[in-house]
């Protein structure tokens, strides 16, 4: 009897061990299984966030190269619009062109007086008191594209911006007498 109520008492004993164990164990493997899925799922979410995003700064960046690829093309498609404009129109004459400009705003004070005479090439290649007023090929340099571009020259205003800019360009290419 002692001995079988020992016997029971350890089966007993054991199964309320096994039990006070496997308890915890068993309840939390489940929980724990959960946190790891819940990790796991915000771990795939973040990644997939993260690849979004990402696609979706490299959308915007291959806009942006595109973007700028079309604008540089249209600004080479200007420039060679302007060259071959530039190329076809025919150059600046001196006869033509230069000489009338001065005719209509010059001559009335730059004639035989003395002083720069603006009544031929000739005249106005010799220069005035102040010595050369064209520089060949270089307009910068040139007193006379210096007056008319400050304004000084002729004294009662300005010339047009396209007349200077005959001037210029005869004075560039050379002045010329054609
Ligand atoms: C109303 C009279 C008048 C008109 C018009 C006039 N000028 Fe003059 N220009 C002068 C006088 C005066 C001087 C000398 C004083 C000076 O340099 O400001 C002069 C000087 C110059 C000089 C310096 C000459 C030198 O002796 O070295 C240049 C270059 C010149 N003029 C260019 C022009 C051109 C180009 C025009 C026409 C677009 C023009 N001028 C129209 C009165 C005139």
């Amino acid at each position: 009897m002692s001995k079988h109520f020992y016997g029971w008492f350890v089966l007993g004993l054991a199964v309320l061990i096994l039990a006070a164990c496997s308890g915890p164990a068993a309840g939390g493997a489940p929980t724990e299984e959960r946190t790891e899925t819940a990790a796991a799922q915000t771990a795939a979410a973040e990644a997939a966030t993260e690849t979004e995003t990402q696609a979706a700064t490299e959308a915007t960046e291959t806009e942006e190269t595109e973007t700028e690829e079309a604008e540089t093309e249209e600004a080479e498609t200007e420039e060679a619009t302007e060259t071959a404009e530039g190329a076809a129109s025919r150059p600046v004459s001196f006869a033509s062109d230069v000489l009338p400009i001065f005719q209509a705003n010059c001559s009335g004070c730059h004639g035989n007086s003395g002083g720069l005479n603006l009544a031929s090439y000739e005249t106005l290649m010799a220069g005035g008191r102040r010595g050369a007023a064209i520089v060949p090929g270089d307009a910068e340099s040139s007193r006379l594209v210096q007056y008319v571009r400050s304004g000084r020259m002729p004294p009662g205003g300005r010339l047009p911006d396209a007349e200077i800019q005959l001037i210029v360009d005869w004075v560039n290419a050379g002045a010329p007498n054609n």
